[in-house]
């Protein structure tokens, strides 16, 4: 089976944040999980560049807009790597293969009589390159996202006919109840289509920074039709000499953030119908990351700025602290103190410890070999099932309870070494046999756990089962007793060091 999930292409109108590498995490730990249940994979990122919240940024830079463009898609290429995401490709809008594909496309949209010519005066916001309603806006005039003062904008352009993709997106909806999930954003994108759509600009006239409307160069098309495109065009020139567009579309999932659910979950599918094309099968909504200002942690400041952690901490502590602090789909707090909290708890405390103390007991009274056993009834008990659960969990996009899933487990084993007492056990030459099943249990059970962490915490459970003696990452394996005793331990340092902050302050 295919499958297809992207990340949305961010602004290059900035430095890439916390909240841009939250999507890519969450896009890379589907991706790792699927390619780990064999499918064929493709997972985009990449950056968008044309439009007013680009070209207005390097205005006020004094630099153009391909200048800017340049200078931060580098560094959205850098956070893609120091994430250790696994993406197959890297989409530019200003890649001259996407512009030519833009253009093929809208000109199909034209020629298939969805496009006219009209004029439009509206409340228009340069930052969110969109238009407002009156009830959108707040304190009189201001943009409900920006809070910036906004103009009445007039312009004659070419228009999308939207309004007449109300009953087929209706009917998508009805159809495909998971097209749109969690379950809340699916109802606010219908309630928006059911409220009646309203016609809109596919092109800009002062804009210059922009792929041209096939049809009339006086004008570029609409940055975010030039955006949204790029799901599609990437597909047929990422490998060079092949399309992979038959392959993988359409896109099993694109990830998003709230903020721009009605592009993807009403503007996108219309697109797309507009052009003959097959609609993505789901949008997975994300909720936004709450960056406050917070109390000063010693090592990390006032605000969790990615690069800064992975430099400390290295990429999984803050790939996992991503996925498991604010629950997928919701708005959540982040800050350097919860950081820390669960890095030494959760990290140092229960899965660095479970894997110290399982690998030093094996050492200590069963000379460095997992003995060969049955996994302890009560224990087998509790794993069954949880490879099919997590499973579910992230075909479903629930990526938080599906690692939340993952730690009840590593939870469990620690209380199963606090109650075994396996210390105890290793004084009574009659408890020998005891001792195997405990100790087998415990290795079994860190294998499977950390084999379904994989995809969250890549580095981290590649060392983990290195020292194991057991490197297969297959889904397959991932259940109690499906890999007998005799593995060879190996050695394996502090998984989550202690950071200390006067080490980090220059
Ligand atoms: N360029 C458009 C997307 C085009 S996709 C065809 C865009 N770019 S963006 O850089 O402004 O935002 C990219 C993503 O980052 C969005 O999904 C947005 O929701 C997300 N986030 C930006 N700030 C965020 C948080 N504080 N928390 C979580 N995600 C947020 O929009």
């Amino acid at each position: 089976m295919s499958y297809y999930v992207t990340t949305p292409i961010y602004y290059v109108n900035g430095e890439p944040h916390l909240g841009h590498a939250y999507t890519t995490i969450a896009a890379d730990v589907l991706a790792r999980h699927m390619r780990q249940r064999g499918e064929d994979v493709f997972f985009l990122t990449g950056t968008d560049e044309h439009g007013e919240p680009v070209a207005q940024a390097a205005e006020k830079l004094g630099i153009t807009p391909r200048e800017l463009g340049d200078a931060n898609a580098v560094r959205f290429k850098e956070l893609a790597v120091a994430l250790n995401a696994t993406n197959d490709f890297f989409i530019r809008t200003t890649d001259p293969e996407h512009m030519a594909k833009v253009a093929e496309v809208v000109q199909r949209i034209y020629d298939n009589g969805h496009v006219y010519a009209g004029h439009y005066e509206g409340w228009y916001c340069p930052r969110c390159a969109d238009f407002k309603t009156e009830s959108e806006l707040v304190d009189g005039n201001q943009c409900p996202i920006h809070r910036i003062v906004l103009e009445i904008e007039t312009e004659d352009n070419w228009f999308f006919r939207l309004s007449a993709f109300q009953e087929r997106l209706e009917q998508l909806y009805a159809e495909h109840p998971d097209f749109v999930t969690p379950q809340n954003r699916y109802n606010e994108a219908l309630s928006f289509i059911k409220s009646g759509l309203r016609d809109f600009s596919l092109s800009r006239q002062r804009l210059k920074w922009g792929v041209p409307v096939p049809w009339d160069d006086s004008q570029v098309i609409y940055v975010w039709i030039d955006a949204l495109l790029n799901y599609y065009t990437a597909l047929s020139y990422a490998r060079p000499g092949e399309d992979l567009t038959d392959r993988f579309w359409p896109a099993t999932v694109h990830l998003i953030g709230k903020d721009i659910l009605k592009f993807h979950a009403v503007i996108w599918p219309a697109l797309l119908m507009a052009a003959d094309l097959p609609v993505p099968e789901r949008v997975g909504i994300h909720g936004f990351l709450l960056l406050g200002e917070h109390k000063m942690s010693k090592s990390l400041g006032n605000v969790i700025e990615p690069f800064r952690v992975v430099e400390l901490y290295g990429e999984d502590a803050l790939r996992f602290y991503a996925m498991r602090e604010v629950s997928f789909g919701s708005d959540g707090e982040v800050s350097p103190e919860g950081f820390e909290t669960r890095y030494n708890t959760e990290l140092a405390n229960e899965y660095g410890n479970l894997a110290s103390r399982t690998l030093a007991m094996i050492g200590r009274y069963r000379d460095g070999v997992v003995p060969d056993a049955k996994p302890a009834t009560e224990v087998a008990g509790e794993f069954e099932g949880l490879r099919q659960a997590v499973c579910e969990r992230l075909d479903a996009v629930e990526i938080t309870p599906a690692l939340d899933e993952i730690w009840r487990r590593i939870k469990l084993l620690n209380r199963y070494v606090t109650e075994e007492e396996p210390w105890q056990l290793a004084k009574d030459e009659a408890q020998a046999e005891r001792l195997d099943e405990v100790l087998y249990t415990l290795a079994e059970g860190l294998r499977v756990v950390s084999v379904l962490l994989h995809p969250f915490m890549p580095r981290t459970v590649e060392r983990l089962l290195e020292a194991l003696g057991r490197e297969d990452l297959s889904l397959d394996g991932a259940q109690l007793g499906a890999v007998g005793g005799g593995a060879e331990l190996g050695e394996l340092g502090q998984l989550f060091p202690r950071v200390e902050a006067e080490a980090s302050a220059a």
